[in-house]
């Protein structure tokens, strides 16, 4: 069926890929009138699992899943590819340094990118959801010269959904009562999710707050002290609770990252490759709100940075330069 839609998935046998396939396969991506083709890319290990969620993806007998190939040949996976999900990853083992992960996942995200500017389609869009994201999608973009960059993008949705989570429950409001909220800079403790902008029911986020909360100084303390933290180490929460990292929630903030990206938003945040706005620097993919129109997302620009918001976004980008410094230094990216 050549009508239907190619998507890639790495690390496909993996938590967050079975809890991706279902859905995408359901339609709940890209929605019930678009077809999709699966490609699974798993390295040896993990091709068996991968195997076993392609078997139950038949059992589901989903209408438009048109077929599913499974591969640990990233050029086969990536042929004629529309969609790439990256998400399989090197994680963190014991006694691990932070450029040791770098280097073993810049051993991945750059033969992967290659693969991508050597085989997928014309209209190839790109999410990297695999940790360290923001730098691995740096590494894929910087390692297929020929597709332009502002295809790569990597995933701060979940950090999105996060803060919207937080505000809800602040604010006894809605999600859909939230807009114009922001996450700037990596996905990673350093982030800042950003209410300056934000609104709910049309009302400046700030203000409800301060109403709730007896005042200004007591809002802006709860930013401070539990709302930014919460959101930014809100992973390591999760794997305290439950057990295990966040699986569900990061493959529905995916699914939404690609389904808002190609149908079209006003406001939602993502990670993007920058042209140098709010001062970023040019080539780092860094979070920022951003809104698409159905071709790619573009950063949301002219909104006017606190000094506070500024120190904020500055860490966070100091981070993001130097993951940048170190992969170049091992000859990387
Ligand atoms: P997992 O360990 O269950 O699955 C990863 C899969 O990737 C494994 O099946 C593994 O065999 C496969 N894999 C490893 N190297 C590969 C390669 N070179 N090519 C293809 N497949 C490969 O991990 P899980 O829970 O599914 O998480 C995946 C990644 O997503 C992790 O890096 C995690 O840190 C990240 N993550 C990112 C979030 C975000 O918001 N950006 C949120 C949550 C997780």
């Amino acid at each position: 069926d050549t009508s239907a839609t190619t998507i890639t998935i790495t690390g496909a046998g993996g938590q967050i890929g079975y809890a991706l396939l279902f859905r995408i396969a359901a339609g709940d991506m890209l929605g019930a009138d678009r077809p999709v083709r699966l490609r699974l890319l798993e390295i040896p290990q993990g091709l068996r699992a991968a195997e076993g969620a392609a078997l139950e993806l038949q059992d589901c007998a989903f209408p438009l899943l048109r077929h599913i190939e499974i591969t640990d040949d990233p050029l086969t996976a990536f042929e004629g590819c529309n969609i790439a999900m990256l998400v399989g990853a090197r994680p963190r083992g014991p006694g691990m340094e932070r450029a040791d992960l770098l280097a073993a996942n810049a051993g991945i995200f750059g033969p992967q990118g290659a693969a991508i500017g050597a085989a997928a389609a014309e209209d190839i869009r790109v999410v990297v959801v695999g940790n360290p994201a923001n730098t691995n999608a740096l590494l894929a973009a910087d390692s297929a010269p020929d597709v332009p960059a502002d295809r790569f993008t990597a995933l701060t949705r979940l950090d999105h959904n996060r803060a919207v989570g937080q505000l809800t429950d602040a604010l006894d409001a809605a999600p859909d009562d939230i807009d114009r909220l922001a996450i700037w800079g990596n996905h990673s403790a350093t982030q800042f999710p950003d209410v300056s902008h934000a609104v709910v029911r049309g009302e400046p986020v700030i203000e409800a707050l301060s109403a709730r909360l007896g005042g200004l100084a007591a809002a802006e303390a709860w930013l401070d002290e539990s709302f930014i933290p919460r959101v930014a180490k809100r992973g390591a929460e999760i794997i305290e609770v439950r057990g295990s990292s966040s699986v569900a929630s990061a493959a529905n903030a995916a699914i939404e990252h690609v389904r808002d990206e190609q149908a079209g938003t006003a406001w939602t945040s993502a990670a993007v490759v920058s042209t140098g706005e709010y001062g970023v620097p040019e080539g780092l993919v860094c979070s920022f709100p951003v809104r698409s129109e159905g071709s790619g997302y573009r950063v949301i620009e002219g909104l006017a940075i606190s000094e506070r918001s500024r120190a904020r976004m500055d860490s966070s980008v100091a981070e993001l330069v130097a993951e940048r410094d170190a992969v170049r230094a091992l000859g990387l990216g």
